[in-house]
Protein backbone atom coordinates (compact mmCIF):
# COMPACT_ATOMS: atom_id res chain seq x y z
CA UNK A 1 0.00 0.00 0.00
CA UNK A 2 1.48 4.01 -0.79
CA UNK A 3 0.13 6.55 0.79
CA UNK A 4 0.10 9.94 0.40
CA UNK A 5 -0.60 12.31 3.47
CA UNK A 6 -1.05 16.15 3.58
CA UNK A 7 1.56 16.04 0.90
CA UNK A 8 2.46 19.89 -0.68
CA UNK A 9 5.61 20.34 -3.45
CA UNK A 10 6.97 23.77 -4.38
CA UNK A 11 9.52 23.68 -6.69
CA UNK A 12 11.84 26.60 -5.89
CA UNK A 13 14.75 28.23 -8.32
CA UNK A 14 16.45 31.76 -7.85
CA UNK A 15 13.93 33.33 -10.33
CA UNK A 16 10.36 31.57 -8.92
CA UNK A 17 8.45 29.29 -6.86
CA UNK A 18 6.27 26.97 -7.86
CA UNK A 19 2.93 25.21 -6.15
CA UNK A 20 3.27 21.97 -7.89
CA UNK A 21 0.76 19.22 -5.61
CA UNK A 22 -1.34 20.77 -3.05
CA UNK A 23 -2.57 19.29 0.06
CA UNK A 24 -2.24 15.45 -1.65
CA UNK A 25 -3.92 12.81 0.30
CA UNK A 26 -3.95 9.45 -1.41
CA UNK A 27 -4.02 5.69 -0.75
CA UNK A 28 -3.15 3.23 -3.53
CA UNK A 29 -4.13 -0.43 -2.26
CA UNK A 30 -2.03 -3.35 -2.92
CA UNK A 31 -2.97 -4.92 -6.71
CA UNK A 32 -5.33 -2.37 -8.13
CA UNK A 33 -4.21 -0.79 -11.27
CA UNK A 34 -4.51 3.10 -10.72
CA UNK A 35 -4.90 5.60 -13.19
CA UNK A 36 -4.00 9.22 -12.47
CA UNK A 37 -5.13 11.83 -15.21
CA UNK A 38 -5.08 15.11 -15.99
CA UNK A 39 -3.84 17.96 -18.38
CA UNK A 40 -0.42 18.81 -19.00
CA UNK A 41 1.17 20.64 -16.11
CA UNK A 42 -1.41 19.20 -13.89
CA UNK A 43 1.37 17.68 -11.46
CA UNK A 44 1.01 13.97 -12.46
CA UNK A 45 4.27 13.29 -13.17
CA UNK A 46 5.90 15.29 -9.55
CA UNK A 47 3.44 12.32 -7.76
CA UNK A 48 4.88 9.64 -9.31
CA UNK A 49 8.26 11.11 -8.60
CA UNK A 50 7.11 11.25 -4.91
CA UNK A 51 7.05 7.69 -4.52
CA UNK A 52 10.42 6.43 -5.82
CA UNK A 53 11.51 9.69 -3.62
CA UNK A 54 13.48 10.98 -7.34
CA UNK A 55 11.43 14.13 -6.38
CA UNK A 56 11.27 15.25 -2.24
CA UNK A 57 8.39 16.92 -1.24
CA UNK A 58 8.12 19.96 0.20
CA UNK A 59 5.71 18.99 3.12
CA UNK A 60 3.66 16.06 4.73
CA UNK A 61 4.86 11.79 4.55
CA UNK A 62 5.15 9.29 1.69
CA UNK A 63 4.57 5.87 3.31
CA UNK A 64 5.09 2.73 1.52
CA UNK A 65 3.79 -0.57 3.22
CA UNK A 66 3.34 1.82 5.88
CA UNK A 67 7.45 2.90 6.33
CA UNK A 68 7.86 6.40 5.58
CA UNK A 69 10.24 7.36 3.25
CA UNK A 70 11.39 10.50 4.59
CA UNK A 71 13.49 9.03 7.21
CA UNK A 72 15.19 6.25 5.45
CA UNK A 73 18.87 5.92 5.22
CA UNK A 74 20.49 5.32 1.91
CA UNK A 75 20.66 1.83 2.15
CA UNK A 76 17.26 1.24 2.91
CA UNK A 77 16.01 3.47 0.36
CA UNK A 78 17.96 1.86 -2.04
CA UNK A 79 16.31 -2.03 -1.05
CA UNK A 80 12.82 -0.26 -0.98
CA UNK A 81 13.38 0.93 -4.33
CA UNK A 82 13.66 -2.59 -5.64
CA UNK A 83 10.26 -3.04 -5.03
CA UNK A 84 9.42 0.16 -7.19
CA UNK A 85 9.91 -0.41 -10.71
CA UNK A 86 9.32 2.40 -13.09
CA UNK A 87 8.04 2.39 -17.16
CA UNK A 88 9.27 5.44 -19.18
CA UNK A 89 7.25 7.47 -22.61
CA UNK A 90 10.39 6.70 -24.20
CA UNK A 91 11.50 3.69 -23.03
CA UNK A 92 15.13 4.31 -21.56
CA UNK A 93 16.66 1.06 -22.74
CA UNK A 94 20.40 1.44 -22.74
CA UNK A 95 21.29 2.00 -26.76
CA UNK A 96 24.49 -0.31 -26.65
CA UNK A 97 23.03 -3.31 -24.55
CA UNK A 98 21.15 -6.03 -26.15
CA UNK A 99 18.14 -6.49 -25.10
CA UNK A 100 19.26 -9.29 -22.96
CA UNK A 101 21.53 -7.38 -20.95
CA UNK A 102 19.48 -4.32 -20.88
CA UNK A 103 17.21 -6.91 -18.10
CA UNK A 104 20.40 -8.51 -16.58
CA UNK A 105 21.82 -4.78 -15.72
CA UNK A 106 18.39 -4.43 -14.24
CA UNK A 107 18.61 -7.73 -12.32
CA UNK A 108 22.25 -6.71 -11.19
CA UNK A 109 21.99 -3.49 -9.83
CA UNK A 110 18.65 -4.90 -7.90
CA UNK A 111 21.19 -7.72 -6.73
CA UNK A 112 19.05 -10.37 -8.18
CA UNK A 113 20.79 -13.64 -7.28
CA UNK A 114 23.42 -14.23 -10.00
CA UNK A 115 22.62 -17.74 -10.63
CA UNK A 116 18.73 -17.09 -11.67
CA UNK A 117 19.98 -14.63 -13.79
CA UNK A 118 19.54 -15.80 -16.94
CA UNK A 119 16.48 -18.19 -16.47
CA UNK A 120 14.53 -15.06 -15.03
CA UNK A 121 15.51 -13.39 -18.10
CA UNK A 122 14.16 -16.14 -20.65
CA UNK A 123 10.96 -16.05 -18.68
CA UNK A 124 10.02 -12.66 -18.83
CA UNK A 125 10.66 -12.29 -22.48
CA UNK A 126 8.65 -15.26 -22.90
CA UNK A 127 5.51 -13.38 -20.88
CA UNK A 128 6.45 -10.36 -23.42
CA UNK A 129 6.88 -12.05 -26.29
CA UNK A 130 10.20 -11.57 -27.48
CA UNK A 131 11.96 -14.73 -26.43
CA UNK A 132 13.08 -14.30 -30.04
CA UNK A 133 14.68 -10.68 -30.29
CA UNK A 134 16.69 -11.54 -27.22
CA UNK A 135 20.24 -10.34 -28.69
CA UNK A 136 19.04 -7.33 -30.62
CA UNK A 137 19.90 -3.83 -29.95
CA UNK A 138 17.15 -1.47 -28.97
CA UNK A 139 17.64 0.13 -32.47
CA UNK A 140 16.47 -2.77 -34.22
CA UNK A 141 13.03 -3.16 -31.97
CA UNK A 142 9.54 -0.90 -32.79
CA UNK A 143 8.53 1.83 -30.28
CA UNK A 144 5.97 -1.49 -29.03
CA UNK A 145 8.96 -3.88 -28.61
CA UNK A 146 11.28 -1.14 -26.91
CA UNK A 147 8.45 -1.11 -24.48
CA UNK A 148 7.86 -4.68 -23.75
CA UNK A 149 11.87 -4.41 -23.21
CA UNK A 150 10.92 -1.89 -20.90
CA UNK A 151 8.22 -3.84 -19.16
CA UNK A 152 10.00 -7.24 -18.86
CA UNK A 153 13.36 -5.16 -17.42
CA UNK A 154 10.63 -3.47 -14.47
CA UNK A 155 9.08 -6.65 -13.88
CA UNK A 156 12.09 -9.07 -13.98
CA UNK A 157 12.77 -8.85 -10.47
CA UNK A 158 9.61 -9.55 -9.01
CA UNK A 159 8.59 -5.81 -7.92
CA UNK A 160 5.47 -5.11 -5.65
CA UNK A 161 4.99 -1.82 -7.49
CA UNK A 162 4.96 -0.90 -11.18
CA UNK A 163 4.73 3.26 -11.93
CA UNK A 164 3.76 4.09 -15.51
CA UNK A 165 4.53 7.42 -16.48
CA UNK A 166 2.98 8.08 -20.22
CA UNK A 167 4.00 4.25 -21.00
CA UNK A 168 1.71 4.04 -23.62
CA UNK A 169 1.79 7.71 -25.08
CA UNK A 170 4.48 7.85 -27.73
CA UNK A 171 2.65 4.27 -29.04
CA UNK A 172 -0.10 4.46 -31.99
CA UNK A 173 -3.40 3.12 -30.81
CA UNK A 174 -3.18 -0.26 -31.68
CA UNK A 175 0.48 -1.16 -30.07
CA UNK A 176 -1.07 0.87 -26.94
CA UNK A 177 -4.10 -1.53 -27.00
CA UNK A 178 -1.43 -4.40 -26.88
CA UNK A 179 0.36 -3.26 -23.87
CA UNK A 180 -2.12 -2.27 -22.35
CA UNK A 181 -3.33 -6.07 -22.64
CA UNK A 182 0.49 -7.35 -21.69
CA UNK A 183 -0.11 -4.89 -18.28
CA UNK A 184 -3.69 -6.25 -17.97
CA UNK A 185 -1.95 -10.12 -18.53
CA UNK A 186 0.75 -9.38 -16.00
CA UNK A 187 -1.24 -8.10 -13.33
CA UNK A 188 -3.41 -11.25 -13.43
CA UNK A 189 -0.52 -13.32 -13.19
CA UNK A 190 1.34 -11.30 -10.43
CA UNK A 191 0.86 -9.30 -7.41
CA UNK A 192 1.50 -6.56 -8.96
CA UNK A 193 -0.09 -2.49 -8.02
CA UNK A 194 0.12 -0.66 -10.75
CA UNK A 195 -0.27 2.91 -10.90
CA UNK A 196 -0.27 4.45 -14.55
CA UNK A 197 -0.35 8.18 -15.17
CA UNK A 198 -1.68 8.97 -18.99
CA UNK A 199 -3.54 11.83 -20.31
CA UNK A 200 -4.95 9.70 -23.01
CA UNK A 201 -8.54 8.77 -21.09
CA UNK A 202 -9.51 6.09 -23.75
CA UNK A 203 -6.42 3.83 -22.34
CA UNK A 204 -7.25 4.61 -18.50
CA UNK A 205 -10.45 3.55 -19.24
CA UNK A 206 -10.04 -0.01 -20.63
CA UNK A 207 -7.02 -0.39 -18.20
CA UNK A 208 -7.80 1.31 -14.78
CA UNK A 209 -9.98 0.51 -11.74
CA UNK A 210 -10.00 2.81 -10.44
CA UNK A 211 -9.21 6.71 -11.62
CA UNK A 212 -7.65 9.85 -10.02
CA UNK A 213 -8.00 13.14 -11.95
CA UNK A 214 -5.65 15.39 -10.91
CA UNK A 215 -5.84 19.69 -11.81
CA UNK A 216 -3.54 22.27 -10.87
CA UNK A 217 -1.53 20.64 -8.44
CA UNK A 218 -5.11 19.13 -6.73
CA UNK A 219 -6.68 15.75 -6.79
CA UNK A 220 -9.87 16.68 -8.10
CA UNK A 221 -11.81 13.40 -8.36
CA UNK A 222 -11.06 10.02 -7.17
CA UNK A 223 -14.02 7.35 -8.16
CA UNK A 224 -14.13 4.19 -9.63
CA UNK A 225 -13.60 4.01 -13.60
CA UNK A 226 -16.80 2.62 -14.01
CA UNK A 227 -18.46 5.82 -11.80
CA UNK A 228 -16.24 8.52 -12.57
CA UNK A 229 -17.74 7.62 -16.34
CA UNK A 230 -21.08 8.08 -15.33
CA UNK A 231 -21.42 10.11 -13.03
CA UNK A 232 -18.11 12.62 -12.93
CA UNK A 233 -18.13 15.82 -10.66
CA UNK A 234 -16.06 18.21 -12.02
CA UNK A 235 -15.48 20.31 -15.34
CA UNK A 236 -12.05 19.22 -16.08
CA UNK A 237 -13.33 15.32 -15.54
CA UNK A 238 -16.30 16.23 -17.95
CA UNK A 239 -14.10 17.55 -20.60
CA UNK A 240 -11.51 14.77 -20.38
CA UNK A 241 -14.25 12.07 -20.64
CA UNK A 242 -15.55 13.93 -24.16
CA UNK A 243 -12.44 12.33 -25.39
CA UNK A 244 -14.43 9.36 -25.77
CA UNK A 245 -17.90 10.03 -26.36
CA UNK A 246 -17.24 12.37 -29.48
CA UNK A 247 -20.67 14.44 -28.82
CA UNK A 248 -21.55 15.43 -32.40
CA UNK A 249 -21.71 19.61 -32.72
CA UNK A 250 -25.08 20.01 -34.15
CA UNK A 251 -26.31 19.34 -30.83
CA UNK A 252 -24.41 22.57 -29.99
CA UNK A 253 -27.53 25.39 -30.28
CA UNK A 254 -29.94 23.22 -29.07
CA UNK A 255 -31.87 22.14 -25.36
CA UNK A 256 -31.01 18.71 -24.75
CA UNK A 257 -30.49 16.43 -22.11
CA UNK A 258 -27.95 13.91 -21.47
CA UNK A 259 -28.59 10.69 -19.97
CA UNK A 260 -25.76 8.57 -18.82
CA UNK A 261 -26.47 4.52 -17.35
CA UNK A 262 -24.82 1.35 -16.87
CA UNK A 263 -26.66 -0.69 -19.15
CA UNK A 264 -26.98 -3.40 -16.58
CA UNK A 265 -29.50 -1.57 -14.61
CA UNK A 266 -31.44 -0.43 -17.12
CA UNK A 267 -34.19 -1.83 -19.16
CA UNK A 268 -35.09 -1.36 -22.79
CA UNK A 269 -38.35 -0.03 -22.44
CA UNK A 270 -37.63 2.70 -19.94
CA UNK A 271 -37.71 5.59 -22.77
CA UNK A 272 -41.34 3.89 -24.10
CA UNK A 273 -42.78 3.77 -20.77
CA UNK A 274 -41.82 7.16 -20.11
CA UNK A 275 -43.48 8.28 -23.29
CA UNK A 276 -46.85 6.21 -22.46
CA UNK A 277 -46.83 7.52 -19.10
CA UNK A 278 -46.57 11.03 -19.17
CA UNK A 279 -47.12 13.81 -21.26
CA UNK A 280 -43.84 13.62 -23.10
CA UNK A 281 -42.41 13.39 -26.90
CA UNK A 282 -38.83 12.15 -27.33
CA UNK A 283 -36.76 12.59 -30.54
CA UNK A 284 -33.07 10.82 -29.62
CA UNK A 285 -30.31 12.87 -31.21
CA UNK A 286 -27.34 10.57 -30.37
CA UNK A 287 -26.37 7.84 -28.88
CA UNK A 288 -23.05 5.77 -28.06
CA UNK A 289 -22.21 2.95 -25.58
CA UNK A 290 -18.39 3.06 -23.86
CA UNK A 291 -17.23 -0.42 -22.52
CA UNK A 292 -15.42 -0.43 -19.32
CA UNK A 293 -14.30 -3.81 -18.33
CA UNK A 294 -16.68 -5.71 -20.66
CA UNK A 295 -19.57 -3.44 -18.69
CA UNK A 296 -21.43 -1.01 -20.97
CA UNK A 297 -22.01 2.37 -19.76
CA UNK A 298 -25.07 3.72 -22.40
CA UNK A 299 -24.77 7.87 -23.59
CA UNK A 300 -28.04 9.37 -24.53
CA UNK A 301 -28.68 12.47 -26.15
CA UNK A 302 -32.12 13.36 -26.24
CA UNK A 303 -34.55 16.28 -26.88
CA UNK A 304 -38.10 16.22 -24.72
CA UNK A 305 -41.37 17.99 -25.26
CA UNK A 306 -44.60 18.20 -24.19
CA UNK A 307 -46.29 19.63 -20.72
CA UNK A 308 -44.85 16.98 -18.64
CA UNK A 309 -40.91 17.36 -18.65
CA UNK A 310 -40.30 17.26 -14.89
CA UNK A 311 -41.91 14.66 -13.57
CA UNK A 312 -40.72 12.35 -17.13
CA UNK A 313 -37.10 13.12 -15.95
CA UNK A 314 -37.52 12.32 -12.12
CA UNK A 315 -38.95 9.11 -13.61
CA UNK A 316 -35.99 8.38 -15.03
CA UNK A 317 -33.60 9.53 -12.13
CA UNK A 318 -35.69 6.91 -10.14
CA UNK A 319 -34.46 4.50 -12.58
CA UNK A 320 -30.43 5.24 -11.94
CA UNK A 321 -29.83 7.28 -15.21
CA UNK A 322 -28.10 10.50 -14.23
CA UNK A 323 -29.46 13.09 -16.17
CA UNK A 324 -28.22 16.59 -16.96
CA UNK A 325 -29.56 19.54 -18.98
CA UNK A 326 -27.26 20.85 -21.88
CA UNK A 327 -28.36 24.10 -22.96
N1 LIG B 1 12.00 20.99 -11.66
C1 LIG B 1 10.99 21.84 -11.77
N2 LIG B 1 11.13 23.16 -11.46
C2 LIG B 1 10.09 24.02 -11.55
N3 LIG B 1 8.85 23.65 -11.93
C3 LIG B 1 8.64 22.37 -12.25
C4 LIG B 1 9.69 21.40 -12.19
N4 LIG B 1 9.18 20.20 -12.57
C5 LIG B 1 7.87 20.43 -12.87
N5 LIG B 1 7.56 21.72 -12.67
C6 LIG B 1 6.22 22.34 -12.87
O1 LIG B 1 5.28 21.65 -12.07
C7 LIG B 1 4.06 21.47 -12.79
C8 LIG B 1 3.70 20.01 -12.81
O2 LIG B 1 4.64 19.31 -13.60
P1 LIG B 1 4.50 17.77 -13.91
O3 LIG B 1 5.66 17.37 -14.74
O4 LIG B 1 4.29 17.03 -12.63
O5 LIG B 1 3.14 17.76 -14.77
P2 LIG B 1 2.46 16.55 -15.57
O6 LIG B 1 1.04 16.48 -15.09
O7 LIG B 1 3.28 15.34 -15.48
O8 LIG B 1 2.46 17.14 -17.07
P3 LIG B 1 2.66 16.34 -18.48
O9 LIG B 1 1.32 15.71 -18.79
O10 LIG B 1 2.98 17.44 -19.43
O11 LIG B 1 3.77 15.36 -18.32
C9 LIG B 1 4.29 22.07 -14.18
O12 LIG B 1 3.67 23.34 -14.24
C10 LIG B 1 5.79 22.20 -14.30
O13 LIG B 1 6.15 23.32 -15.06
MG1 LIG C 1 4.37 14.21 -16.86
Amino acid sequence: MIEFINIEKTYTSKQESFHALKNINLTINDHEILGVVGYSGAGKSTLIGLINKLIESTKGDVLIDGVSIHDLKQEDLNRMRYDLSMIFQHFNLVGNLTVYDNIKLALSIKKYPKEKIEKRIDEVLDLVGLLDKKHRYPKALSGGEKQRVGIARAIANHPKYLLCDEATSALDQKTAYEIVSLLKDIHEKTNLTIIFISHQIEIVKDLCDRVVVMDKGSIIEDQPTKSLFIDPKEDTTKKLIKQVIDEPVHLKDKHYYELIYAHDNVDDKILSSMVKTFDVDVNIVYAKTLSIHKELIGYLYIELFGSQIDDALTYLKSKEIKVRLYV
